[in-house]
């Protein structure tokens, strides 16, 4: 179902709300070490799909909507941390259209920012009217799951080993989960029953796993100005992708000779040269179909909703399977 213009005005006021609402956090001046960068961070040019998507589910679950905006920005802060702290982790110079945190400044200081962002996002959630301690103990799970997937990421770097069910519980643990809590946070904020709280973080999951993979296409194909942030650190990296798996099990052969023989001189002849591999050999368009089947999973998820509430998270479903950045 294409997105309609109704929606997509709809995303727009909220993800100019949420803008408004970050830039206007309460936070103290001083230290500047701290807060300079908190601030920054706050004010990049992120998509806010995580706090709309709290939204969405949360009006779907009759919540009310100072709860869903504190909540909402306790999950973009959450975010932002876990960006900050991944760049560093993938040596990322780009992020939100601008330097990255330690680029700006440096490790201490981006390590220090991530510390602090997590600690506001807590408090942030902690001000909800309804079911705070429920949410902030899936907010805390979600986090540590997060965190389990960045490990995964890591031990992953260079192990030709790794199969596509490794990768799928990385990006399950690294994306699906913090997609996840948003959803279902819209249904602990509107008080539903446990089997709508779960089914939603299902969808949320599913569409986290397409979106992810999606996310690895878009670091071997898209344009870096438009996405506002780094690609191809994934490949110099080694990191075990949708698409680097998919290579490995088509023709293991092949693949290994394509990857010694690439120059790796320059950056942009060699995400040139993946790219027409992935596309010569069919990968990228097995990722691709990989990443609509997790897109129907996540859709047949959402059967839990009254149907007259429904299609927003369709069309937001849609929008997220078929973005450009
Ligand atoms: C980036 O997520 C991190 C991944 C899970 C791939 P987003 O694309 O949603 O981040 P924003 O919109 O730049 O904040
Ligand atoms: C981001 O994963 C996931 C988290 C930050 C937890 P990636 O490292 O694949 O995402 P990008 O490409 O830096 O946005
Ligand atoms: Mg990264
Ligand atoms: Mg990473």
């Amino acid at each position: 179902m294409p997105v309609t213009d109704h929606f997509l005005v709809r995303i727009s006021v909220l993800h100019e709300e949420l803008n408004r609402a970050l830039a206007e956090l309460d936070l103290p001046e001083t230290p500047h070490y701290l807060y300079a960068p908190i601030r920054y961070v706050n004010t990049g040019q992120g998509k806010r799909l995580r706090p709309i998507l709290v939204r969405l589910t949360g009006e779907a679950c009759g919540a009310n909507v100072a709860d869903l905006l504190n909540a909402g920005l306790a999950v973009e802060l959450l975010h932002n941390f876990t960006l900050v702290h991944d760049d560093i982790m993938d040596g990322d110079n780009q992020r939100h259209g601008q330097p990255t945190v330690h680029k700006q400044w440096d490790e201490s200081t981006a390590i220090l920012a991530g510390d602090g962002l997590f600690a506001l996002s807590q408090l942030l959630l902690l001000k909800v009217c309804v079911n705070p301690l429920k949410a902030l103990r899936r907010f805390n799970e979600a986090t540590l799951a997060v965190c389990e997937g960045q490990g995964f990421d890591k031990e992953f770097e260079a192990d030709s080993a790794i199969t596509l069910d490794h990768y799928l519980i990385m990006i399950e643990k690294k994306t699906g989960n913090l997609i996840g809590l948003c959803a279902e946070l819209g249904a602990i904020l509107g008080d539903q029953p446990e089997a709508t709280i779960q089914a939603l973080f299902n969808y949320g999951l599913a569409l986290g796993k397409a979106f992810q993979i999606h996310d690895d296409v878009l670091e071997i194909t898209a344009d870096p100005e438009i996405m506002g942030k780094s690609l191809g650190s994934d490949i110099k990296a080694g990191k075990q992708t949708i698409l680097t798996i998919l290579a490995r099990e088509k023709d293991a052969g092949n693949w290994g000779q394509f990857c010694a023989s690439v120059d790796t001189s320059d950056e942009t002849n060699l995400c040139r040269a993946y790219r027409n591999y992935f596309e010569s050999t069919g990968v990228l368009n097995q990722a691709i179909a990989n990443a609509k089947q997790y897109g129907r999973q996540a859709l047949d998820l959402l059967e839990v909703i009254p149907s007259k509430s429904r299609s927003v998270l369709i069309e937001f479903t849609d929008l997220v399977l078929n973005r450009k950045k």
